[in-house]
């Protein structure tokens, strides 16, 4: 019974033209962007022009290097999640890092872009009362995801609309908590976000900026931050959420934030959301217990799934040799 409604599912799927059949694909380190294709006994060479690899960093010499040493010292895997098997010293030591290229007090790892997105706008919404999301239209489904699941009100504005965009703010009043989330690249486009007047009706308007630069990190920016780096911005945006992904195509997604959302769910610690007049200063003590019970409860949720067993960028000796990195990839990078 529950097997025929499976296939039947699937059946429709596949009518639909929706069912997806993923290449078998293994790259070629020595030659990229050239990978060994597999369809069944067949095996070709194609060149692989959609990989988000985007300055070939995965296989460069110096990353494999770190990797391999790094794995021959400390093992593969973290053996459970940060909760219970502690903390990797080579992890604590990217998020130093990252929050320094971000211009930010501290940062947080996760194992994925999709997981850093969907946890970070999912606790914010959730724990600013009768917040407002309002949302790019060509935000990516990871940031819809967070969205849906901190159960806010969301609206949608026009993509880069800013007449759009005021007009919600303007319409939520000054005194509802607000976040603005959106991205610096929008990569199916290739078009660029106006960061700086965001920035300026998020002032305005006393709403709080969360910005998605997983495809500008490493690509733009005098120390490859991003766009809003580029822009001179880095500092008015909240929060900031990137992707090593991209830089070297190791799997690691961070997001980093400023001072004033002092969140720290590794160690469960207090979180003061006294963003301008965000909350109004009668609530703002309020919010703050709420917000420090709620984080309490949640603190480690993000981690759960975001286990640290991914060698990634941690593989790295120390943080130079992370974001060193980033420096030796120069002529890939637009500025
Ligand atoms: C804008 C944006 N944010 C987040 C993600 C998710 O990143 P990840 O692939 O690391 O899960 C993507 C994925 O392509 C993306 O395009």
């Amino acid at each position: 019974m529950l097997r025929h409604h499976f296939q039947s599912y699937l059946d429709g799927v596949r009518r639909e033209g929706r069912y997806r059949i993923f290449a078998d694909l293994e790259r070629d380190a020595a030659r990229p962007p050239y990978a060994r294709w597999r369809d069944g006994s067949n095996c070709r060479d194609v060149v692989v022009w959609c990989s988000n690899d985007y300055l070939g960093m995965g296989r460069h010499p110096l990353v494999i290097d770190a990797m391999v040493k790094t794995a021959q010292r400390t093992g593969t895997g973290a053996g459970g999640t940060r909760n219970i098997s502690g903390n990797s010293h080579a992890v604590i030591t990217l998020e130093a890092e990252l929050a320094d290229l971000h211009r930010k007090d501290a940062a947080l790892v996760f194992s994925s872009g999709y997981v850093a997105n969907e946890a970070a706008l999912g606790t914010i919404g959730r724990l600013l009362p009768d917040c407002l999301i309002l949302s790019d239209e060509r935000n990516h489904a990871s940031m819809i995801a967070g969205i849906r699941a901190s159960g806010a009100d969301k609206q949608i504005f026009r993509h880069n609309d800013l007449d759009h965009l005021e007009t919600m703010l303007r319409h939520a009043g000054h005194f509802r908590p607000k976040v603005i989330a959106f991205e610096s690249l929008y990569s199916m486009d290739g078009d660029i976000a106006p960061i700086s007047r965001i920035c300026d009706l998020a002032e305005k308007f006393g709403a709080i900026t969360y910005l998605d630069e997983v495809h500008a990190v490493g690509l733009y920016g005098a120390r490859g931050a991003g766009i809003a780096e580029r822009d001179g911005v880095m500092d008015r945006v909240d929060v900031i959420e990137g992707t090593g992904e991209r830089l070297r195509r190791c799997r690691r997604l961070y997001c980093s934030r400023r001072g004033d959302l002092r969140h720290d769910p590794v160690r469960g610690a207090e979180l003061h959301l006294h963003h301008r007049n965000a909350t109004g200063s009668g609530g703002r003590r309020d919010t703050e217990r709420r917000a420090s019970q709620e984080l309490r409860r949640c603190a480690h949720r993000p981690l759960a799934s975001g286990r640290q067993d991914a060698p990634g960028i941690a593989q790295c000796r120390n943080s130079d040799d992370v974001f060193g990195l980033a420096h030796h990839s120069g002529p890939g990078r637009r500025s």
